[in-house]
């Protein structure tokens, strides 16, 4: 296999499927962009689901593109080497144009002469078939035409894909994609691509999409369409012959400055390698996030939130290592100007805002320790005083590790008040000898959560007295949320909202007044779909299902486990405790009637429904 970087990876991708007939048609923002509801552009297929779903797409049936993707799912998984919350897919697309016979081929051609894969050692998954769906006997008959053994063929259950938790998405049988990282099997039996020894690694996938996935089961399409995701990263590393994302070229340079700069060599340490590889994940995603089109700045809501969680865990990080606030700015840089710089050119042009945006953001969390510390020193000299206390007024007592605990509700306090992370708490106690309940903090986090729920049920559904008229405001509050959203772009999170039975009145981030040119578009869009009819439906889940389909929301942390979240179509989809109406037809017209400020970067509108 010859080696390449990811520059040249990126455009043998682009090359092979442009040969084959395929437009490029580019990546789409990392963030969405409000008009399918989701908070970060999940799959390479996510934009293109109308198509999918049958309408035309300017640029004809056969298309491919690099597309970036962020999943917050894996946040804690990250330091691990394999586990990014950003990273990239090489995809293409038929939109009713080619299917199977085709497909295979071609991925086969392109694994085996583009990339020079061994057609004897790629394995190949295909759908084992279900109650609706029969087994998916013609791909795996064409992959014994196009020269896969049939040895490494295997049926299974799982294979198959859609977008987790979201309903009328398309969707159908999956045919994955497997290659050895070493031709030596580990000494269990049959060490082949179930084996729990990694040597087998998925390097992507070809989607079968000709269903649309209904409350019942699934229903066919009308088109047949081909959904092809490679995980850029897992077959960058695969053909430098490495296992480790952090080896590539996409890494090396961040890595090496902070080998330089701390006189550790990478995998030297564990704990220092962990944090080195949650530094590069993080600070990555935060010049994606920041540089995006659709950029976004570190804030207390939304995408925002989780841009701030990614940075702050990255300067923590840094500083438990030995690196300061100029490393983190030469790591963003290295990969603004040295690796992304042609994929993502626009990041180059944001240089100087982006580093800007994240040296502000680390300024205010050093702010934040600063104070946290001086309080976490209070605490801890307490304990040291009782230590004395309880020496002095009997000589015979022997202090134990139990003596020696900050109290979980303590520590909640420093997180609550301070936003002192548990984390620095539980690090800076060790450091003095003592330790921290944390099985406390869980429960005294709990109870603050769901305190917090209750008011928010409370507050958000009105409970006592949600009559037919606030139901319906709840329901055009979500699709105001939305069409903002469109019309002021993603940064316009909800900041507040307050319904009676009269008005809705909904706060949002907003750096500007709407002009009355936003005001009409806003209005237009929310009546185009009250006037559609858009069922409004109800889905039960858990929490990270929810984050990982792009439900909005607020504070993450706050909501229960399962949530409930409501989604319009494709127009909106939120976490809430409702009550929705079940339909937008029941909403009558959209009216604003007021926008004004309500404080510094947060606009309130009114609106009525007549
Ligand atoms: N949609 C498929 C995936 O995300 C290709 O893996």
């Amino acid at each position: 296999m010859e080696k390449l970087t990811s520059k040249q990876l990126r455009e043998k991708w682009i090359k092979f499927y442009e040969s084959k007939g395929h437009k490029n048609i580019g990546a789409v923002s990392l963030i969405g962009d409000g008009t399918t509801g989701v908070m970060f552009n999940v799959a390479g297929m996510q934009p293109l689901m109308p198509y999918l779903l049958g309408a035309k797409h300017k640029d004809g049936t056969r298309l491919c593109n690099v597309q970036g993707c962020m999943r917050t799912v894996d946040i804690e998984e990250v330091g691990d080497h394999c586990h990014h919350t950003f990273f990239e897919m090489l995809g293409n697309w038929s939109l009713g144009d080619y299917f199977k016979k085709e497909k295979t081929a071609w991925t086969i051609e392109f694994l085996t002469k583009v990339l020079g894969f061994d057609i004897n050692k790629i394995c190949s998954t295909v759908f084992a078939g279900n109650k609706d769906v029969p087994r998916d006997d013609e791909t795996a008959e064409l992959l014994i035409k196009n020269g896969i053994k049939k040895e490494n063929i295997y049926y299974l259950d799982d294979n198959w894909w859609d977008l987790e938790g979201t309903l009328y998405t398309p969707c159908g049988p999956d045919n994955e994609w497997f290659y050895p990282v070493s031709d030596i099997p580990c000494q269990r039996e049959n060490c082949d691509i179930n084996c729990p020894c990694g040597r087998y690694v998925e390097i992507g996938n070809d989607v079968y999409m000709q269903y649309q996935k209904t409350e019942e089961g699934v229903a066919p399409l009308k088109s047949k369409n081909v959904d092809t995701g490679f995980g850029f990263e897992r077959l960058l590393c695969m053909i430098n012959g490495v296992t480790d994302n952090y080896k590539t070229d996409l890494f090396s340079g961040v890595i090496s400055h902070m080998e330089k700069r701390l006189g550790v060599k990478y995998l030297e340490n564990e704990d220092i390698t962990r944090s080195m590889r949650i530094i590069a994940d993080h600070m990555r995603t935060a010049v994606m996030l920041i540089g995006d089109q659709n950029g976004i700045l570190p804030s207390n809501v939304g995408a925002g939130y989780i841009l701030r969680r990614l940075l702050r865990r990255a300067i923590r990080h840094a500083r438990k290592i030995g690196l300061e606030g100029s490393d983190l700015l030469e790591i963003a840089n290295i990969f603004i100007c040295k690796v992304y710089d042609e994929a993502y050119p626009l990041l180059v042009e944001k240089k100087d805002y982006i580093l800007s945006s994240i040296q502000a953001e680390a300024d205010k969390f050093l702010k934040t320790i600063e104070t946290g510390t001086k309080e976490f020193e209070k605490l801890a000299s307490g304990i040291d005083r009782k230590l004395e206390f309880l020496k002095k007024s009997n000589p015979e007592y022997t202090i134990t590790e139990k003596d020696k605990v900050i109290s979980g509700k303590a520590a909640f306090r420093l997180y609550e008040t301070y936003g002192f992370p548990i984390e620095m708490t539980v690090e800076m106690a060790k450091e003095r000898g003592l330790s921290v309940d944390l099985e406390g903090y869980e429960v005294a986090l709990k109870e603050h959560q769901e305190l917090a729920r209750q008011s928010s049920t409370i507050a958000k559904s009105g409970l006592a007295t949600s009559g037919e008229m606030e139901t319906k405001y709840h329901t055009a509050t979500h699709l105001l949320n939305a069409a903002l959203k469109k019309v002021v772009g993603e940064k316009s999170h909800q900041m507040g909202s307050n319904i009676t039975a009269e008005r809705l009145r909904f706060d949002f981030a907003c750096d500007h007044k709407l002009t009355d040119d936003e005001i009409k578009r806003v209005e237009d869009i929310v009546n185009g779909w009250i006037k559609e009819g858009i069922s409004v439906t109800r889905e039960e889940m858990k929490k990270e299902d929810a984050v990982k389909a792009g439900a909005e929301h607020q504070f993450i942390e706050r909501y229960p486990d399962i949530v409930s979240v409501y989604t319009i179509g494709s127009a909106s989809k939120e976490i809430c405790t409702g009550p929705h109406v079940k339909n937008t037809s029941e909403l009558g017209v959209f009216k604003i009637k007021k926008e004004e400020a309500s404080s510094s970067g947060v606009r309130r509108i009114k609106a009525i429904l007549q």
